[in-house]
């Protein structure tokens, strides 16, 4: 996904993004951020960090002698992350709009929160974060495990096709996210990048999935790209495909059961 076409998905997606923020995103910054382990006094970049969802507890870790640069593209989760932030009296976390692929800076940590799928080539974009730590510095990743979130999209996309025929021939392509949705796929692809020591988290993490708050999920997230510009007559036809089809597929729950990897570079 290019960064401004990021920016504009997820910066229209902000109000139903927040709807998912107290059930999904932020439980899953605190439970990733417990993995990765933030140290007090630790510089961070929270690479695509949306509302904060990790940014905010990676503060909380880092204490007042560290700092975290918060960057993403999407001026609504921004403005929600700053909120919070001015809510948990965290003044160490810093929210900054902009392509992080073009942000500069030292790091001891950065982290990355399901973000690294959408950048335009993801290994590059990842060794660029990569090229932000100092030597001994740690990279970490946050991403949905191949059993889960990979079940929804493709209803999703699917449910979207017949007023986008282009979609049709991407149904089932799980993209870049396939290349590392799986706890050895993870950390070979994280070797791959220069990083040592790498561990992988699994966490199992579910969540009710109604038809009432499923159609808020899709305009809260990426799917929201597959709609874009629709009138509301074909919106409301792709979510009653997609409840149907979720129904039809037999998928009750959201199971956003996630990896946490971690690397570090050689000091
Ligand atoms: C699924 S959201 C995850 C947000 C957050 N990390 C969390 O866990 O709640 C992915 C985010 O990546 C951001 N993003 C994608 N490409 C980006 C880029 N090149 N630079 C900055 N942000 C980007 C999007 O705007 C979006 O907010």
């Amino acid at each position: 996904m290019k960064p401004d076409f990021a920016g504009t998905v997820f910066g229209a997606a902000a109000g139903e993004f927040a709807r998912w923020s107290g059930r999904l995103w932020r439980p899953l910054g605190e439970i990733s951020v417990a993995a990765v382990r933030p140290r007090p006094g630790d510089r961070v970049l929270d690479a695509c960090c949306g509302a904060g969802a990790s940014a905010l507890p990676a503060a909380a870790a880092v204490g007042p002698d560290g700092r975290v640069d918060a960057v993403d593209v999407a001026a609504g989760l921004l403005e929600q992350g700053r909120a919070e932030a001015r809510v948990r009296g965290l003044g160490n976390v810093r929210f900054a709009e902009h392509d992080v692929l073009t942000w500069d800076g030292e790091y001891d940590l950065v982290q990355c929160g399901y973000g690294v799928f959408f950048f335009p080539d993801m290994d590059a974009g990842a060794r660029r974060l990569v090229s932000l730590l100092r030597p001994g510095g740690r990279f970490a990743v946050t991403t949905w495990r191949h059993d889960g979130m990979a079940r929804v999209v493709p209803i999703g996309m699917a449910a979207a096709v017949p007023e986008r025929p282009e979609l049709a021939a991407h149904v089932g392509d799980p993209g870049p996210a396939g290349r590392i949705d799986r706890p050895e796929t993870l950390a070979a692809w994280m070797t791959s990048l220069g990083l040592t020591g790498v561990t992988v988290a699994e966490i199992r993490f579910v969540q009710p999935f109604h038809s009432a708050d499923a159609w808020s999920f899709y305009l809260g997230a990426a799917m929201r790209a597959f709609v874009g510009g629709l009138d509301e007559a074909a919106l409301a036809r792709v979510r009653d495909r997609f409840v149907a089809g979720l129904a039809e597929a037999g998928v009750t729950e959201l199971d956003a059961s996630t990896l946490v990897a971690v690397g570090a570079t050689r000091s």
